[in-house]
């Protein structure tokens, strides 16, 4: 189903909880578990008359025998009682009789057990008329239970053989609300279509990890969430979305939707909705009809090659916008790609195949990812009105020192974080913003450092530019003078023969490992008095030319590497007001 080039793990960070937060103020609170199973098992002094050996009752109404390795089902249970909890046992059968006798029964917990169909007293349920919640997950159940109690709310099937389901399941149950099913054999046979009739309070509907070949049509009409994803899906049926008015989130992600399997008006009637996860499947176009609520889009690992104007324009409320790993060129994104998308906020791009940035980039866009293109070079206009811009990474780019306009980050007066490491620079930027905090350009072609290019970055406090070709000699002096935040200087991997002089008063890390540095000499750290971590492993250090006094006055040094040189050096570090030995040479 991956049909895009190379695939790049990159955890969006987006906030997925934050749409599950509002579903919760949706539900009534008395959908937890009301049993605890966090009992301590053991013969436990409160236990009522009438216990089940070893097994805990807290209540009269509270019968907890989980996790004690028991084969058959516990006899003797008072009749009288609401919560059963068996789990994690070893049980493969329930007998009827004892079962159709607890007729108070309110939650039945049997998660984690041996179970199969044949060993499920399908009968026993009716009489079990007060029956709200039934766990039976990871169980060995082939077909589901042919009836269940009308006052279910949650039954939780997920994680057994399942095959079939049929309509008196979880047909006809005002009160159900929550049907776990993932991770079962389900294909749309086996889901019967009348599967919840009289059911239209059910609003989370999980069925991942199934067989599913396309969207079933016959599902809940008040569902808020549903979970389609890891199933082989490879179209939506006419009409099948149409009356699921409050679906909030969709999860169609890891399935085989090409574009030819949606319609013109697939989720148009989704007025509600706000997540839809269409990742990982086989789109070559962004579906149309997508209605206006939606905040997440997720198209990424699709073979998307351009965004049309109109489509995505439409979805007003997008504030997340994922196309990451899809086969987008700069020249088949529309300018008009993006327009009236007010809200948006996150654009993830990165994994395509531009050369270019693209046209028309969202106004209010605040994370924009470009990186893992073939992006060659950056235009004055290309970033002009993108001003609230505050997190740009350019890594992994074909971007030389030459192709970037001197004033293409003008009017990013936003801009905190930079990234443009993985290129073939040869010099710093021009123009950067003074707003910047973290500049990253590590890996790329650096031989040369000037304060010019520098100059009024005071707030910057990252500086990476590990892995280039940076010497002692390509470093201008002043280069430092203005970076009065500067927290970490990464100059690891380049040909320094010494430690740069006049570091920032506000260093904190300063990483120097694998350059050629062969002397520190006792003014080499003046400047620095707040420094923590110095790492100069694996350079050319020789005992004898390392100078204690350089350490001595370093008041808050914890960690000084000095391993990987030709020869074994001590040093002392003054710490809290006593001298302590640090990493030794090996
Ligand atoms: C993607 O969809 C096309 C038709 O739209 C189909 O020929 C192809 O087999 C699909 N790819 C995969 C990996 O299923
Ligand atoms: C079951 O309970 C009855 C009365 O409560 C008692 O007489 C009987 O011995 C119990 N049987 C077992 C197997 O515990
Ligand atoms: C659906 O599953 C049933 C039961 O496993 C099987 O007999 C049937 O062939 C499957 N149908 C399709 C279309 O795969
Ligand atoms: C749903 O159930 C009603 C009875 O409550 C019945 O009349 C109707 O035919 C059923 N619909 C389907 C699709 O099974
Ligand atoms: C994906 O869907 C296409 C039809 O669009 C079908 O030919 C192909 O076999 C499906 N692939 C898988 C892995 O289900
Ligand atoms: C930019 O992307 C790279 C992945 O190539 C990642 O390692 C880096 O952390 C990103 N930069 C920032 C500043 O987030
Ligand atoms: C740096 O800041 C000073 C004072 O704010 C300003 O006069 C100067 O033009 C700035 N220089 C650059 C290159 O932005
Ligand atoms: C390192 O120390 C040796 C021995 O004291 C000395 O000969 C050499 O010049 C020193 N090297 C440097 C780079 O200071
Ligand atoms: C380094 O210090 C250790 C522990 O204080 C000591 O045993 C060792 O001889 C010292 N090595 C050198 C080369 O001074």
């Amino acid at each position: 189903m991956l049909c895009s080039g190379h695939l790049l793990l990159l955890l969006a960070s987006i906030p997925y909880s934050f749409l599950l937060k509002n579903h919760e103020e949706d539900e009534d609170e008395d959908d937890d578990l009301p049993l605890s199973t966090s009992q301590p098992s053991g013969d436990s002094a409160q236990n009522v008359p009438g216990c089940p050996a070893k097994c805990t009752c807290p209540t009269e109404e509270t019968v907890d025998c989980g996790g004690l390795d028991l084969h058959i089902f516990p006899s003797n249970i008072s009749a009288d009682i609401q919560h059963l909890s068996l789990q994690n046992n070893q049980l493969q059968e329930l007998p009827y009789h004892e079962l159709s006798r607890l007729t108070s029964l309110r939650t039945l917990n049997l998660h984690d057990n041996l179970i199969t169909s044949d060993g499920l007293p399908d009968e026993a349920f009716e009489s079990l008329q007060s029956l709200q919640y039934i766990y039976l997950a990871n169980n060995k159940l082939s077909v589901a239970p042919q009836f269940l109690p009308h006052t279910l709310r949650i039954v939780d099937l997920a994680a057994n053989h399942l095959t079939c389901i049929y309509p008196l399941t979880f047909g006809h149950k005002p009160g159900l609300r929550s049907v776990y099913l993932h991770n079962n054999h389900l294909n749309n046979t086996g889901l019967s279509f009348d599967a919840f009739n009289g059911s239209d309070a059910v609003s989370t509907l999980i069925l991942s990890s199934n067989r599913l070949t396309y969207v079933p049509q016959n599902l809940p009409r008040g569902v808020v969430r549903l979970h389609l994803q890891n199933n082989h899906i490879s179209r939506i049926p006419k009409g099948a979305l149409n009356s699921q008015g409050r679906l909030r989130e969709l999860y169609l992600q890891n399935n085989n939707l090409s574009s030819e399997g949606l319609g013109h008006s697939t989720f148009s009637k989704l007025k509600s909705l706000e997540y839809l996860d269409l990742s990982n499947n086989n789109l070559t176009e962004v579906p149309a009809g997508l209605p206006a609520n939606v905040v997440i889009l997720h198209l990424g690992r699709n073979c998307l090659k351009g965004l049309p104007p109109e489509r995505l324009s439409r979805v007003r409320g997008l504030q997340y916008l994922l196309l990451q790993s899809n086969a987008l060129t700069t020249s088949g994104v529309h300018p008009e790609a993006f327009a009236h998308l007010r809200s948006l906020h996150t654009l993830h791009l990165y994994n395509n195949q531009l050369d270019g940035i693209p046209s028309g980039l969202p106004r209010r866009v605040r994370s924009l990812m470009l990186l893992h293109n073939q992006i060659a070079r950056i235009g004055l206009n290309d970033f002009v009105a993108t001003y609230a811009l505050t997190e740009l990474n350019l890594s992994y780019n074909r971007l030389y020192s030459a192709h970037i306009h001197r004033l293409a980050f003008r009017k990013l007066r936003r801009l905190e974080t930079l990234d443009i490491s993985g290129n073939m620079l040869t010099l710093l930027p021009a123009g950067l913003p003074t707003s910047l905090q973290v500049l990253n350009l590590q890996k790329n072609q650096l031989n040369a450092l000037s304060p010019e290019r520098l100059v009024n970055l005071t707030m910057l406090k990252e500086l990476h530019l590990a892995h280039n070709r940076l010497q002692i000699s390509s470093i201008s002096p002043g280069t430092w003078h203005e970076l009065h935040s500067l927290k970490l200087l990464d100059l690891s991997f380049n040909e320094l023969s010494y430690v740069p002089p006049d570091l920032p008063e506000s260093l904190e890390y300063l990483y120097l490992q694998h350059n050629r540095i062969a002397v520190i000499m006792a003014e080499t750290f003046l400047t620095t008095h707040n420094i923590r971590v110095i790492t100069l492993r694996s350079n050319r250090l020789l005992a004898a030319n390392v100078s204690e006094m350089a350490f001595a006055d370093l008041k808050f040094l914890e960690v000084v590497d000095l391993t990987g040189n030709p020869e074994p050096i001590n040093i002392s570090l003054l710490q809290t007001g006593r001298w302590v030995h640090t990493q030794m040479g090996t």
